[in-house]
């Protein structure tokens, strides 16, 4: 007989949500937790390992020392929000209210909860591009939408204007979208948003915009936030965060901008899921997104050298490599190994080889679509590279 601990149940446990068991638990985040327990050269999850600019943490500290401890203004401190109404106008040409259109959240990842979650209703439909962002995926079952997916197809990542057409329809709610894009590099151009925008109009829909990397650019590629587009302004949600820019992903700090009555809408859910982002980190925000131009400079600069350098490693391997034109991942094709799948592929990587990378099918609703490809990220220092410079040779003898 198994004797029953105290305070534990004897029989069934009580039964769990339906919601939570309709999607497992990130793969990105899996790969980081093996890549520690096999001491792997981590290139699979999307953070830098290399110091957040000074000025930035001195600012956090400052405002720690000040007692700036405790609940900002739950939708986020007035200098924060002046700080990035003031930004979005200086990058994008768009004037927005900080009094009424901005919501600082827990992440990009908590705006585009909140920002779900503020427009869904029973029935509704989102569509979203894909190899998509794997977050995607449970903010919509969460939020209650129903995903249309549409390819975007290598090498170009382009799609094609019909599918997309044939996916908006009387029920779509949103369209979600990602430029620069994870985990493609993809830059969405002008008359791709022109496409969008027409559909968005036509159907009466929001689009919201996830932009977190809109300052990693290779080969001339331009960011363009599509609330910059004729028609879009009172219908997208643009979602950013300081995580990937000011290389501070463990703050948790982001934002969503949006018109004033969606604005009303993600400010609820904010409050009641999370009250508000951290007080003191938000000081430190207001600092960052007042950076003179030479900073985002050189943080393009000195992606576009770790690009090259990571290109360079994954084709001496022997990858096939897509080369991003934003954001700071490389998707490969990774056939010519004869591995069954990417998923064996990469626990092979991890374990014998020393080096993480997150499985292409973790982008993918139908998993074998991904099966050939492997996402890694260059968001890493030199010394990171060597280590899987020399790691990765070994794969070669296997193509
Ligand atoms: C496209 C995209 N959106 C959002 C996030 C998460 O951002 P945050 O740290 O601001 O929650 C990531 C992180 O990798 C990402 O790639």
């Amino acid at each position: 007989m198994n004797p029953v601990q105290p305070g534990r149940a004897a029989a069934a446990s009580p039964k769990l949500s339906l919601k939570a068991e309709r999607f497992t638990e990130s793969v990105i985040r899996e790969m980081t937790r093996l890549a520690i327990r096999h001491s792997a050269v981590n290139l699979s999850q999307g953070f830098p390992d290399f110091p957040a600019p000074a000025e930035i943490k001195r600012a956090a500290q400052d405002a720690i020392a000040a007692d700036i401890n405790q609940y900002a203004v739950t939708w986020g401190t007035k200098k924060f929000r002046d700080a990035i109404a003031a930004n979005f106008e200086r990058t994008q040409g768009v004037s927005v209210d900080p009094e009424r259109e901005i919501t600082v959240c827990c992440g990009s990842t908590e705006a585009m909860m909140s920002a779900m979650l503020a427009i869904i209703n029973p029935g509704d439909e989102v569509v979203v591009f894909e190899p998509f962002y794997e977050n995607y995926g449970p903010d919509a079952i969460l939020s209650g939408a129903t995903p249309r997916f549409v390819k975007l197809r290598p090498p170009d990542w382009t799609f094609d204007p019909d599918e997309l057409a044939a996916a908006f329809g009387p029920n779509t709610k949103a369209i979600i979208l990602n430029t620069p894009n994870n985990p493609t590099g993809k830059v969405f151009e002008r008359a791709e948003f022109e496409k969008i925008r027409d559909l968005c109009v036509k159907w009466n829909t929001f689009a919201i915009t996830d932009e977190i990397y809109e300052h990693m650019l290779y080969d001339g590629a331009k960011h363009i936030s599509l609330a910059t587009l004729d028609g879009m302004r009172d219908r997208t949600i643009t979602i950013n965060a300081l995580s990937k820019t000011y290389s501070v992903t463990g703050w948790r700090v982001g934002w969503a901008i949006a018109p004033p009555e969606a604005t009303a809408a993600i400010r609820k859910v904010h409050d009641f899921l999370t009250v508000g982002a951290a007080a003191p980190l938000q000081e430190a925000g207001a600092v960052a997104m007042n950076s003179p131009a030479s900073y985002y400079q050189s943080l393009a600069t000195e992606y576009l050298a770790r690009r090259d350098r990571l290109l360079g490693i994954l084709t001496s391997a022997g990858f096939k490599c897509f080369k991003p034109r934003g954001a700071y991942y490389i998707m490969t094709d990774i056939s010519a190994f004869g591995f069954p799948d990417d998923v064996t592929f990469a626990k092979y990587l991890v374990t014998e080889i020393g080096v993480a990378a997150v499985p292409g099918s973790s982008f993918y609703l139908d998993r074998d679509e991904g099966k050939n490809h492997l996402r890694f990220t260059f968001c890493k220092k030199e010394s990171t590279f060597q280590a899987a410079a020399e790691r990765l040779a070994r794969l070669r003898a296997k193509v």
